[in-house]
């Protein structure tokens, strides 16, 4: 297969990780958490005394961490200054603050600049998967697909992730997480025009690992 850049975008809950991993181990290509890019920068402002509510103290620091993503989608990893920070940026604290993080410009530019490196290193092709990648960070990509889920299918799903966590409160915090990342200025959450929208709820993981192997397939048929 050619190399392809897939661009796998939507909110939390829709499998997007899961599937994104999937695809990529599948087809052969590199993989990209860029979620995980975001929720490590948070976890290094928090670690590091900065007001993450202080937009400006934001953007001051935003240089200073260096993030280092591994993309095998086996084995995906993130490091922040050479330190494993695959558990800490799972925490509730992170999640809860890399909304007001990722919603300030320079955070944006920086990360964005990186995605944009790592994926044109990726000789293969990659599977992007973020907020913004078909709308902002990959415009060109290949292939874009948006993953949409109702708001108590994607609850069901994290609270079984989260191993036996309220439903309701996981239910509040998504949809108000949701909507902080869709009504940012800079790059927020949407569908690019010219993505396939796909509504996971009613649908099995790997019917929709299926769904987004055929779309990829079907891209490289007619190229
Ligand atoms: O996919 P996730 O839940 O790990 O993402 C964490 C946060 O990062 C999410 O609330 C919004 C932000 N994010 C973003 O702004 N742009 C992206 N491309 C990916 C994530």
């Amino acid at each position: 297969m050619e190399s392809v850049i897939v661009a796998i975008d939507g909110p939390s809950g829709t499998g997007k990780s899961s599937t994104s991993k999937a695809v990529a181990a599948k087809l052969g290509l590199s993989y990209l958490d860029t979620g995980a890019q975001y929720r490590a920068i948070t976890w290094w402002m928090i670690s590091n005394g900065v007001d993450v509510t202080d937009a400006d103290a934001v953007a001051n620091a935003a240089g200073k961490p260096v993030i280092v993503s591994g993309t095998d989608p086996s084995r995906p990893t993130i490091t922040v200054d050479g330190v494993d920070a695959s558990g800490p940026i799972r925490t509730e604290e992170v999640t809860s603050r890399v909304s007001a993080v990722s919603a300030v410009p320079e955070v944006r530019a920086l990360i964005t600049e990186l995605q944009r490196s790592i994926a044109r290193g990726a000789e293969a092709g990659i599977v992007v998967e973020g907020r913004d990648i078909g709308t902002t960070v990959l415009p060109d990509a290949d292939l874009k697909v948006f993953l949409t889920a109702s708001p108590e299918a994607r609850a069901a799903r994290r609270s079984g992730e989260l191993k036996g966590a309220d439903v309701r409160a996981t239910q509040e915090a998504l949809v108000k997480r949701d909507a902080a990342d869709s009504s940012r200025k800079t790059s927020p959450l949407a569908k690019a025009d010219d993505a396939v929208e796909v509504d996971t709820t009613e649908l099995t993981l790997d019917q929709v690992i299926e769904c987004v192997v055929t779309l990829v397939e079907e891209h490289s048929a007619e190229a």
